[in-house]
């Protein structure tokens, strides 16, 4: 018996075998982000020696988020780490759509400017779909554009969102191949459940998107080897939801406090979880480090193919 027989025993033949469940093995979103930042590094560095190419992201903030805020210091610091030249473009909140769209034009034409990076969420005022809709798609690093999102549709080179390339990146470090695998994604926006799904399809993965309407979710749920979150409630999944040996990817990321003690939490109840799944991403720790990577690894590409230069394979 091989050790992934072991792990995709059920509860009922371990403990008819006097076998203790198995403790799901953490998947290590933040060796497997350090990784991935190393390589951009290596390849930003030879840019820079072998072009004098030096990647720009610029970074967009609308008004005084606090979560934000702590988003956009960590891929700034995280840009920097890279070799990749980050700039702050702050606009009040109070900011009319058409302010935003000019900075963007702007950002569009400026030759140092590889990728722009519109923080979300924008104020009431401001529609989000015509400012993405604004940004050029060459430097849409965050994936987000309907031009991008399409060609990731209809299977073709395209920038991807960050969120679903971190989810594959981390379900691969744990399936080397995901073909085949039966996957459930629950939650269906635009920007992280949709695209996700598209991707798993192009690893030829059996793709199902569960959301709000969806009849008897834990039994979808329990039929899952892949088993991906988006929905944002804090520990909506429970442990018996999962089948036994699954890999599960939880993309929550709640801060809640409890015994008077503030904690980061996601969309999986993950002491539960972790008993019953083969492999599981803690949060923090798991997807959110490696969507950072990911955008460090659009914001190259992106230069890459603005300058008509091969990306150097670091
Ligand atoms: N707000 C929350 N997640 C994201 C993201 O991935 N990109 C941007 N631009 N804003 C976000």
């Amino acid at each position: 018996m091989t050790a992934m027989d072991v792990t995709v025993l059920t509860d009922a033949a371990r403990a008819s075998r006097g076998t203790p469940p198995a403790a799901g093995a953490l998947i290590d979103g933040r060796a497997i982000a350090a990784k991935l930042r190393d390589r951009v590094r290596g390849a930003a560095k030879l840019l820079a020696t072998r072009d004098g190419f030096v990647p720009g992201l610029a970074v967009v903030v609308v008004g005084h988020n606090p979560a934000s805020e702590v988003y956009v210091a960590a891929k700034k610091k995280m840009a920097a780490e890279a070799g990749i030249r980050s700039t702050d473009h702050r606009v009040p909140a109070s900011a009319s759509e058409t302010d935003l769209l000019d900075l963007i034009h702007g950002l569009n034409e400026d030759p140092r400017v590889h990728g722009i990076l519109v923080q979300l969420p924008l104020p009431p005022q401001i529609d989000g779909h015509a400012v993405i809709a604004a940004i050029d798609p060459g430097k849409d690093v965050d994936g987000f554009h309907p031009l991008n999102i399409g060609r990731i549709a209809s299977g073709l080179p395209a920038l991807a969102p960050c969120t679903p390339l971190a989810c594959i990146e981390l379900a691969k470090s744990a399936h080397p191949s995901l073909a085949g695998l039966d996957a459930l994604v629950i939650g269906r926006s635009a920007i992280v459940g949709k695209p996700l799904a598209q991707l798993l399809l192009a690893e030829d993965a059996t793709v199902t998107i569960a959301h709000s309407k969806t009849r008897d979710l834990p039994a979808a749920a329990r039929r899952a080897d892949l088993l991906f979150v988006a929905v944002g409630r804090a520990e909506f999944v429970s442990g018996d939801w999962i089948k036994p040996g699954a890999t599960v990817i939880d993309v929550g990321i709640h801060r809640v406090t409890r015994g008077g003690r503030s904690r980061i939490i996601g969309d999986v109840t993950f002491e539960e979880a972790r008993k019953v799944a083969a492999a599981i991403t803690p949060v923090p720790g798991g997807v959110g480090p490696v969507t950072i990577a990911c955008l460090l690894a659009n914001t190259l590409k992106a230069a890459c193919a603005l300058a008509g230069l091969p990306q150097p394979q670091a």
